[in-house]
């Protein structure tokens, strides 16, 4: 007796191989984020994140079209805010000429065609590290989505092409929606971060950006009031449904790796665009067992894509963005 089916004749050379690959990753597929400070001639490396950078805007400027000629099309943008500008309520995230407003004309004037997305929240401007307003010990919700609309809408102003809420307030995205609309920004896309957990995988990012939670009496430690539990999985599906129904175009999954199940339920249940972060501690997870020797660089990162695309994701946020196009050359 012999096997009448044999599964590995699809797999006996490279070409039958391609011929049948279901999943494929194109430079298409990213969406890049940058990270962005105050200054001139700035090109600062982050220590959790190896090869990855903080840029001045001259530098973002380079950087913009370096991306466009490798035929990368879209950039997720975050500013790391000075110290003396942080306050409770993130008032500087308001302001028309602050460092994201500028970034945001930087890369439209070096690139116009280059998609802009904006982070929303309040952390990078929050004297405590938290994406909202924190008063007796809490977060407040919606004080603090009144914040994130205006917020939203100084971006829409400045040129952006789609804001992200990353904070996880409720109810945040129809009040963006609603002040995009009153303000005249209908086209103004919304990517929000709907399924997001609170995760130790961010740790680089917060150092990117100087923006953990500070450890002073009467302000959460963590993210746990807003941020989902990772051991839930039927809250992820309520709080993209919600999103959708409260206007959001484009939904998202984060983290990414440890979170794929929860990507192929989403992609199942819903009819909007998936975007997946690969977060900063799966960057830096890959890149320190790469400088130890242990993992084959290139084909992990290359393993680890496809797989977030296998699971359902449209769009991939991801720093290997770069290294991605030098693999496939
Ligand atoms: C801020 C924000 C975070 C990330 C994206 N937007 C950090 C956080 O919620 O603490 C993390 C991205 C990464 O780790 O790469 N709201």
């Amino acid at each position: 007796m012999y096997p009448l089916i044999r599964n590995r004749r699809l797999r006996a050379s490279e070409s039958i191989r391609r011929l049948v690959r279901e999943t494929v990753i194109t430079p298409d597929d990213f969406l890049v984020p940058l990270f962005v400070v105050e200054g001139k001639g700035i090109k600062e490396e982050i220590p959790s994140m190896p090869n990855y950078y903080r840029l001045s805007l001259d530098n973002l400027e380079k950087e913009t079209k370096e991306l466009w000629k490798m035929g990368l099309c879209a950039v997720l943008l975050f500013v790391k805010v000075p110290d003396n500008l942080k306050d409770n309520k993130g008032a500087e995230a308001l302001n028309a000429e602050g460092l994201m407003q500028r970034a945001i004309k930087t890369v439209k004037n070096a690139c116009p065609d280059m998609l802009v997305m904006t982070d929303v929240a309040l952390d990078p401007y929050s004297s405590y590290g938290h994406d909202g307003i924190v008063a007796d010990g809490q977060i407040l919700n919606d004080e603090t989505s009144e914040v994130l609309a205006e917020m939203s809408v100084s971006h829409a102003q400045a040129g952006a092409d789609f804001v992200a809420p990353s904070d996880m307030m409720d109810g945040r995205i129809l009040t963006i929606r609603e002040a995009l609309e009153d303000e005249g920004y209908q086209n103004t896309g919304i990517m929000s971060y709907s399924a997001k957990y609170a995760s130790a995988f961010y740790g680089p990012f917060r150092d990117a950006l100087d923006s953990a939670p500070v450890d002073i009496a009467n302000v959460p430690k963590d993210k746990k009031t807003y941020q989902m539990d990772f051991a839930n999985r039927f809250e992820a599906i309520r709080e993209t449904q919600m999103d959708i129904d409260e206007g959001a175009d484009i939904v998202m999954v984060k983290p990414g790796l440890a979170y794929l199940d929860i990507v192929r339920e989403i992609k199942n249940e819903v009819d909007v665009p998936v975007a997946v972060y690969q977060v900063s501690g799966e960057y830096a997870m890959l890149k320190a067992a790469t400088e130890k020797g242990w993992l084959d660089h290139d084909a992990v990162m290359m393993e680890q894509l496809i797989a977030i695309k296998r699971a359902g994701a449209n769009i991939i946020a991801s720093y290997f963005a770069k290294d991605f196009i030098r693999v496939i050359g």
